[in-house]
């Protein structure tokens, strides 16, 4: 006979796992063959087609299959599936990721510490969120980071230790967001910054000179901006 204990146990997990699951997934019922992605088919992963879902409901999590799984998982693709929070938690299942495309979601905030979740994360795509900045607070944390995508959202004022968490960066979109000013300096720590976009803001001017000092090699793009430039 089984202990009545041990049933609720088992149905704690149960739905522990599938509250998560509904994070991740919100709308479902709209996933099909064409935009899902299978967690144990790896090879769909690198393939960054326009997927949408990312289908863990066939693996069970105590299968030895999920363990070769999260060897190989190095793409996450989950654009425009209504997220509202970070799933950090659940990244925390694929310690190899480097890649992650979140773009069109609901982000408001990253947590502070990515490299706790994704260590080896290279590349984020966030276009098209709602990223804000928080007062005098880096935006997060992670020393693999080399490619930041947050074009497209909603930040207005940078603050001067926004970047200071991400050691490794070597490219940055901004563009396509509010910005108006870059007098805080918030790219002084970016030692290896190449390319830089700032192109569709607000600003009156940017202090090419500073930037250089910060990275030899860098590569500022600005076109398209709403207003007449001032370099210097
Ligand atoms: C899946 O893709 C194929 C080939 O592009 C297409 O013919 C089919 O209609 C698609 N199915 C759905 C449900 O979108
Ligand atoms: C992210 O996804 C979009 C839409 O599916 C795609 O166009 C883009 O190439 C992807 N980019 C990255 C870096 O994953
Ligand atoms: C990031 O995602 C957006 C929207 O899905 C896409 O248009 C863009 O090409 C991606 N950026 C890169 C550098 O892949
Ligand atoms: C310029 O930026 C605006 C606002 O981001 C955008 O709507 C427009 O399409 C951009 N134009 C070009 C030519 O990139």
């Amino acid at each position: 006979m089984v202990k009545p204990g041990f049933v609720s146990l088992i149905f704690l997990l149960a739905s522990v796992f599938l509250v998560d699951n509904e994070k991740i997934i919100p709308n479902k019922e709209s996933c099909h063959n064409n935009n899902t992605i299978y967690i144990d088919s790896v090879h769909v992963m690198p393939s960054l087609s326009p997927a949408k879902c990312l289908d863990i409901s066939t693996v069970n999590i105590k299968s030895e299959r999920l363990k070769k799984f999260k060897i190989l998982i190095n793409t996450l693709i989950a654009n425009d599936i209504g997220l509202t929070k970070f799933p950090a938690r659940f990244l925390k299942n694929f310690p190899n990721l480097k890649h992650i495309n979140m773009s069109m979601n609901k982000l408001s905030f990253l947590p502070g510490d990515l490299d706790q979740y994704v260590p080896n994360l290279k590349l984020i795509n966030l276009t098209g969120n709602k990223l804000k900045v928080a007062k005098r607070r880096p935006l997060t944390k992670s020393k693999s980071l080399e490619v930041l995508i947050l074009s497209k959202n909603k930040l207005r004022k940078l603050n001067s230790q926004l970047f200071n968490g991400l050691p490794s960066l070597r490219v940055l979109y901004l563009d396509g967001n509010f910005l108006t000013s870059l007098k805080v300096h918030p790219f002084r720590k970016l030692h290896h910054l190449e390319v830089l976009h700032l192109g569709g803001n607000q600003l009156e001017s940017i202090p090419i000179r500073a930037l250089n000092k910060v990275s030899e090699r860098i590569r500022v793009i600005y076109k398209n901006n709403s207003k007449n430039l001032h370099l210097h």
